[in-house]
């Protein structure tokens, strides 16, 4: 068990990397159980949900070999079983496309009801039921396991989401790829991971178009074959660090990245009085001066994405005067702010809205991560706040960010690494 302390108040200043996008990696995974042969995939994050979906894989009978730091070669061809073992599914929230792959392969699929962050109640998973019932499967939910069987190969039909979810699209686009016929999706979403699955799909030999707008089609093919796949930079990590420097003043290079994935974010920022100007694939983001207040509403892609929000919010803790945040996606992703309380910030929640009124600079304090982008959001925080902050259930973060700590501090960060239940003061270290 680790935590981060960071000495804060320091300007960010200098250049750096994004690695592969998380929400990409963790459907392009599961993906890769339907491919005959070999897929190198590259651009991997080395992050602990991509670890645990490999950790799955591998237990079904997947070879995988390590090619270099960040490229894989995965090889289903001998899974022979549509069954992981429960414990492991349940840590993440992506295990669910394990349904959508495994009851392409197989005509079966058993999976534990998945993990993830919490954002209020049982995340439901109602949307993706709907799908793969109206193409032909039996689904049941008993204790938190989801059975899916179909006598044959699923069959094409057009299925409407009833909401925008990122999760149903992807999984009903996994369950299509080797169905009979053509699958139509109709009020998809439209993120850049789904158009990053796709195209990992089509390069292996599926035919799903229209991803990246609210209608996806897909045209069942017998089998898919290897072949290599890089994936896309993260959009939520690069605008985790573009907050970050909204939040602490200096200029930073963001690089490897694909800046019209930012527009949403970059928007905001520059409403904040934040310079942000897209070298292509680049983006510079500096703060100087004092920030101004806005409003943000969360929606799905190409609306301001909900899993900046508490990074967004964060940085509107600093801006002068009062500030509007909405989550329209997740029903209670507010958790984060007792603990921003803790550290001086005035934030009324009502419902899925937050006020926040703006104060000079956030006070170091003992904080805990409460969610991924919580912890994302804690850790700006901790960076922009007068004294000491030290941050708990860091695990959370280390979910989806690759290297963060080594990261910041490159830019100029203080942040050390300590682990409880030892004198911080001997085992403290400090990741450059
Ligand atoms: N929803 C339903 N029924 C469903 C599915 C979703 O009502 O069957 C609702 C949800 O309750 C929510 C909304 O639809 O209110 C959107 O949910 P969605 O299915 O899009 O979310 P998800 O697929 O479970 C993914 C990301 C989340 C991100 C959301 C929204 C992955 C593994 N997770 O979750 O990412 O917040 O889309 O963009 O891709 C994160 O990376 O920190 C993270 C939480």
């Amino acid at each position: 068990m680790t935590k981060y302390v960071i000495n804060g108040a320091n300007e960010l200043n200098g250049e750096i990397e994004i690695s592969g996008a998380k929400n990409a990696a963790v459907a392009i995974i599961p993906a890769a159980l339907m491919v005959d042969g070999v897929c190198r995939i590259e651009n991997l994050p080395d992050i602990s949900d991509v670890k645990t979906l490999l950790n799955i894989l591998k237990e079904m009978g997947a070879r995988i070999k390590s090619v270099n730091k960040r490229t894989i070669d995965i090889d289903c061809s001998r899974v022979g079983t549509s069954h992981a073992t429960f414990d492991m599914m349940r840590r993440i929230r992506a295990s669910y496309y394990l349904i959508g792959a495994l009851l392409s392969r197989f005509g079966r699929a058993d999976v534990a009801m998945p993990g993830g962050c919490n954002f209020g109640g049982v995340r439901p998973i109602d949307q993706h039921i709907k799908g793969f019932t109206a193409m032909g499967a039996n689904v049941h939910v008993r204790n938190g396991i989801v059975t899916a069987v179909t006598d044959e190969a699923l069959s094409g039909t057009t299925i409407y989401l009833d909401v925008v979810s990122v999760g149903a699209t992807i999984n009903l686009m996994l369950g299509a790829t080797l169905a009979k016929g053509m699958t139509v999706i109709e009020n998809a979403a439209r993120e850049p991971h789904i158009v990053d699955l796709a195209n990992f799909l089509n390069s292996m030999g599926a035919d799903v178009r229209g991803a990246g707008t609210s209608e996806i089609k897909v045209r069942g093919v017998r089998r898919l074959g290897g072949g290599f796949y890089s994936i896309i930079p993260d959009q939520i990590e690069a605008g985790t660090y573009m907050a970050a420097v909204a939040a602490t003043g200096g200029r930073v290079i963001i690089k490897d990245i694909i800046p019209k994935h930012l527009d949403c974010i970059s928007v905001k920022l520059r409403e904040m009085g934040v310079t942000v100007v897209d070298l292509g694939d680049a983006i510079m983001v500096e703060r100087k001066g004092p920030l101004t207040r806005t409003h943000v509403k969360t929606m799905p892609y190409p609306g301001f994405p909900t899993d900046m929000q508490p990074q967004i919010s964060t940085v509107l803790c600093l801006a002068d005067g009062t500030s509007i945040v909405t989550d329209s996606v997740w029903e209670d992703r507010f958790k984060y702010v007792d603990e921003l309380a803790k550290m001086g910030s005035s934030i009324r929640v009502d419902g899925r809205t937050a006020l926040i009124e703006g104060i000079p600079y956030f006070t170091g304090a003992p904080i805990k991560a409460t969610d991924l982008r919580a912890g994302a959001a804690l850790v700006i925080a901790g960076l922009a706040a007068k004294g000491r902050t030290v941050i708990e259930n860091v695990h959370y973060i280390e979910r989806g960010y690759e290297k963060m700590i080594s990261k910041l501090n490159s830019l100029g960060a203080d942040i050390k690494v300590a682990h409880y239940g030892r004198e911080d003061s001997i085992f403290r270290r400090r990741i450059g």
